[in-house]
């Protein structure tokens, strides 16, 4: 159905409109689950990594960094899942993009320090902070080093700037990786966080190699093959550190690209429906190496961001309802969860819902459908929801509006952050950066 925005005033109309579309997106009648604690976990609201592009460009980790994740361990989250941290240099998305080395480990370090002890203060416990491994590959912007660097040539991506085969990666380039996602394993355990995720999601590069079908040699083609860096970083990733170390992945369910140019789909020569057929078979794989937690998402944040993050506003109006977007992220999670009982699934993509996002959040988990439920742009607007929420002190006036300001700023180059809530340090760089003079 077409797209609308967000204009629901109670949960009744909220419900008629899910009706209208068929889309199933299940409410609580009140947000108790949310708040059960599941192992080390002091609750399941997870907040999702978002890249705020503010560290140094050593790759320290910046001092609006630092205070982000101070405000969300302030707030109560259960999990705060720490943005994409670069593996090696020309594998940064941008030039503040952190990157984990020996030289930058005091900065990682004294801000694990400072975001647990600032959630000891307040709430009397510190959140577990898992770090994300990441490659950029075709969305690397490193500064000095060519780029980008991507798994195949793809003429969707590539319609308005056609890349040259050189940059496509090679075999020997790819074979040296998975010792840095050990390296950088080991030195977030030393930091202090509590895990690590190989992130294989939104077709940076681990992602982009889930689809590569017709890529050469031993990274493409077969499953096993399209797969083989993800699992070797979880390998690297488990022989270099302690076993009590979680070893996770933020992984694509679902890329929303037609056959053979997207995962997840039937794998008949232009479709794009959905099919968990791969997917399942990969996770398995995962399970099988020890990963029992599983962060997930659709989509890529360039090409189909309505699939990544549903939106009122973006880069353009796509044909599709927002709440069928939901509903498609709640569908996948759904059917891992229920696939794999013995996994907790992270679900992704439920800011757009408003206050909606609490009672979904919670029926996903009092029903199994989820083991923990992901924020990603709501972190960025209402840090404190997750007390508030406990507290029955919920400010509607805070929460995310599906804007898209904060992409708008990082797409311009800046650093990022809630232009709408968080005024003092967001609003004037809005204004700076993507207002029309
Ligand atoms: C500004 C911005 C930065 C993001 N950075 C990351 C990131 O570093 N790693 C990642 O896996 N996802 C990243 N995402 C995606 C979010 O984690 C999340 O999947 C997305 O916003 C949808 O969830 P939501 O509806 O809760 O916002 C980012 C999204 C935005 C808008």
């Amino acid at each position: 159905m077409k797209h609308e925005t967000f204009h629901y005033k109670s949960r009744e109309e909220f419900r008629r409109k899910l009706q209208e579309l068929g889309a199933d997106i299940p409410l609580a009648e009140d947000t108790g689950a949310l708040f059960k604690p599941l192992g080390r976990l002091p609750n399941r609201i997870v907040f999702q990594p978002m890249e705020g592009c503010d560290g140094g460009t050593d790759g320290s980790v910046g001092e609006l960094a630092l205070r982000r994740y101070i405000r969300e361990a302030e707030g109560g989250a259960g999990l705060l899942w720490f943005e994409a941290v670069a593996i090696v240099p020309e594998g940064r998305a941008n030039p503040r993009q952190p990157w984990l080395t020996e030289k930058t480990l005091e900065s990682f370090q004294r801000t694990v320090d400072q975001v647990k002890e600032a959630g000891i203060r307040k709430n009397g416990y510190a959140p577990v902070m898992i770090l994300q491994a990441t490659h950029s590959g075709r969305y690397s912007r490193p500064e000095g080093v060519p780029a980008p660097l991507v798994a195949y040539l793809n003429p969707l991506f590539e319609k308005n700037a056609p890349l040259l085969p050189d940059r496509v990666v090679s075999d020997g380039y790819l074979d040296s990786l998975p010792e840095y996602y050990g390296k950088t394993a080991m030195l977030a355990e030393k930091a202090g966080f509590d895990g690590v995720d190989i992130k294989c999601c939104h077709r940076y590069l681990l992602s982009e190699l889930l689809s590569a079908y017709n890529r050469p040699g031993k990274y493409g083609g077969s499953l096993e093959n399209r797969a083989r860096l993800l699992l070797q970083g979880i390998e690297a990733a488990n022989a270099a550190t302690g076993r009590d170390f979680i070893k996770t992945c933020r992984l694509n369910l679902y890329d929303a690209f037609p056959y053979p140019f997207g995962f997840g789909t039937d794998l008949r020569e232009g479709s794009d429906r959905r099919d968990p057929g791969e997917l399942n078979t990969l996770v398995s794989w995962l399970t099988g190496r020890g990963v029992g937690l599983l962060n997930t998402s659709m989509g890529n944040p360039y090409v189909n961001p309505h699939v990544n993050r549903p939106y009122d506003l973006g880069g353009y109006t796509p044909e599709e309802h927002p709440l069928e977007g939901v509903a498609r992220m709640i569908a996948g999670v759904r059917e891992l969860s229920a696939r794999f009982p013995e996994l907790s699934v992270i679900a992704s993509g439920l800011s757009y819902l408003r206050e909606f996002a609490f009672p979904a959040a919670a029926a996903l988990v009092e029903s199994g459908g989820a083991a923990l439920a992901g924020f990603g742009r709501e972190s960025f607007a209402y840090p404190a929801f997750p007390n508030d929420l406990r507290e029955g002190k919920l400010d509607r006036k805070k929460l995310c509006v599906a804007c898209s300001k904060c992409t708008e700023l990082m797409r311009a180059g800046s650093v990022t952050g809630c232009v709408l809530q968080d005024k003092e340090i967001y609003l004037p760089l809005y204004r700076t950066h993507c207002m029309k003079k």
